[in-house]
C-alpha cells in the first residue's frame, strides 16, 4: 500500500519538531517517533551525565527519557525550547516537576500499564524473601546441600500471615489484592491519604499509622513515590519496630530505605530477611548489602515483562506525540502547563 498516510518515512521537514530518545529504546518505538519528529535517538545507550544531556537536548523541543535521566532546574535552563519530558516510568523523582511546570514544560509519565507486571514482582520478593528462595539456591549452587534437615532454610508462611503495605496506590492495591484474595492475608496498610471505605472493603484492607504497621506486618512491602518527605521512611528507628520474623520488600525507589541500616538489621537479625529490586545509588549496591545472606537483590526489574515495557515505551511514545501534535497528552504529571490544544508555546 502506497499513499501519503501509510508511508512510514514521512518527508523530512525542518518544521517537524526536534525529540531526544535519551536511552536506548524499542527500534518500533523510534520508527514510530520518526513519524512525527527529527529524532535523535541513543542506539549505544551511553548513560549521558548532566552536561552531556543538556547539550543532547540542545534544539530540541521533547525529551523522551527514563528514570536514569535527571531532568533538574540546570537542565530545564538550558534548554528554553524544551516544551515536553515524557518519561518511560510510573515514577518520576528524576524530573524537577516543580521547575518544570514553572517553565511550562509538561512532564508525562507511565502510570496503570505496569500496576499488574510490578505486583506480580513484588509479591515474589516478597515469597522469595519469606521463603529463603536465594539465599538456598547460593547454598546449592555452592555445593553444600548434603543431606536433608528438618530445619533447613526454614522460613515464615505468606499465606494467612499479615501483609503490610506503605503507599497504597495503583501497585499498593494490586499486590494487597493478591494477598487478601488469593493467600488469604491479613492486609493493613498505611499512606499518606486513607483509602475510600469501599475500596478498603474490596481489598479487605485496613488503615493503621505507620507505627503500628510497622509492628504487625509479617511481611512489608514498600510502594510509596520517592520524594524528600520519604527519604529513609525505612531507617533503624524504623526497623527496630518490626518483628524480628518479619520481612521487608522495596519495589519502590532506592532511598525509601536507609540500605546502611537495613543491612545492619539483617546481619543482626534484627529482621528475618529482604527483598530489594531498588537501591540508594543504583546501579551501585552497598557493599554491606552484597555481603548478608538474607535478602534478595534484583536490578530494578518489576516492570520487565516483554509486553510491559513495549507498553510502556508505547504509552510514554504517546504522550510525546500527542503533547507536540496539539492533541491532549493521556497521562500528564502536571496538566496544569496543558493548553486547550496541546504544550504551550515557549514562555
Ligand atoms: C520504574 O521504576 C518506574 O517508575 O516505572
Amino acid at each position: 500500500m502506497t499513499g501519503p498516510h501509510s508511508s512510514t518515512h514521512a518527508p523530512r521537514s525542518p518544521n517537524r519538531p526536534a525529540v531526544l530518545v535519551a536511552r536506548a529504546v524499542f527500534p518500533e518505538t523510534i520508527e514510530r517517533l520518526r513519524r512525527h519528529f527529527e529524532v535523535e535517538d541513543n542506539p549505544a545507550d551511553h548513560i549521558f551525565d548532566k552536561a552531556t544531556l543538556a547539550a543532547h537536548l540542545a534544539g530540541k523541543a521533547g525529551a523522551f527519557t527514563t528514570g536514569s535521566e535527571r531532568i533538574d532546574a540546570d537542565v530545564l535552563a538550558e534548554n528554553p525550547q524544551l516544551r515536553v519530558v515524557a518519561n518511560m516510568a510510573v515514577g518520576y523523582n528524576n524530573i524537577d516537576v516543580p521547575a518544570c511546570t514553572a517553565r511550562g514544560v509538561l512532564a508525562t509519565n507511565t502510570p496503570d500499564v505496569l500496576t499488574e507486571t510490578t505486583a506480580d514482582f513484588g509479591f515474589a520478593l516478597m515469597m522469595a524473601a519469606a521463603r529463603r528462595m536465594a539465599e538456598s539456591e547460593r547454598f546449592l549452587r555452592r555445593g553444600e546441600w548434603t543431606r536433608w534437615a528438618y530445619d533447613m532454610f526454614t522460613g515464615s508462611d505468606v499465606h494467612g500471615a499479615t501483609l503490610g503495605i506503605l503507599g497504597m496506590g495503583r501497585i499498593g492495591q494490586a499486590i494487597a489484592r493478591r494477598g487478601a484474595l488469593g493467600f488469604g492475608m491479613r492486609v493493613v496498610y498505611h499512606n499518606r491519604s486513607r483509602l475510600a471505605p469501599e475500596v478498603e472493603a474490596s481489598l479487605r484492607a485496613r488503615y493503621l499509622d505507620k507505627a503500628t504497621l510497622l509492628r504487625e506486618a509479617d511481611h512489608l512491602v514498600l510502594v510509596l513515590p520517592y520524594s524528600a518527605q520519604s527519604h529513609h521512611a525505612i531507617g533503624a528507628a524504623e526497623l527496630a519496630l518490626m518483628k524480628p520474623t518479619a520481612t521487608l520488600t522495596n519495589v519502590a525507589r532506592g532511598g525509601i530505605v536507609d540500605d546502611a541500616a537495613l543491612a545492619a538489621a539483617l546481619r543482626g537479625k534484627r529482621i528475618a530477611a529482604a527483598a530489594l529490586d531498588v537501591f540508594e545509588g543504583e546501579p551501585q549496591v552497598h557493599p554491606d548489602l552484597l555481603a548478608v545472606p538474607n535478602v534478595v537483590l534484583t536490578p530494578h526489574i518489576a516492570s520487565a515483562t516483554v509486553r510491559t515495557r513495549r507498553a510502556m515505551a508505547d504509552l510514554a511514545a504517546d504522550n510525546l506525540i500527542a503533547a507536540l501534535t496539539g492533541e491532549r497528552p493521556p497521562t500528564p504529571v502536571n496538566p496544569e502547563v496543558l493548553a486547550a490544544g496541546g504544550v504551550l508555546p515557549p514562555r
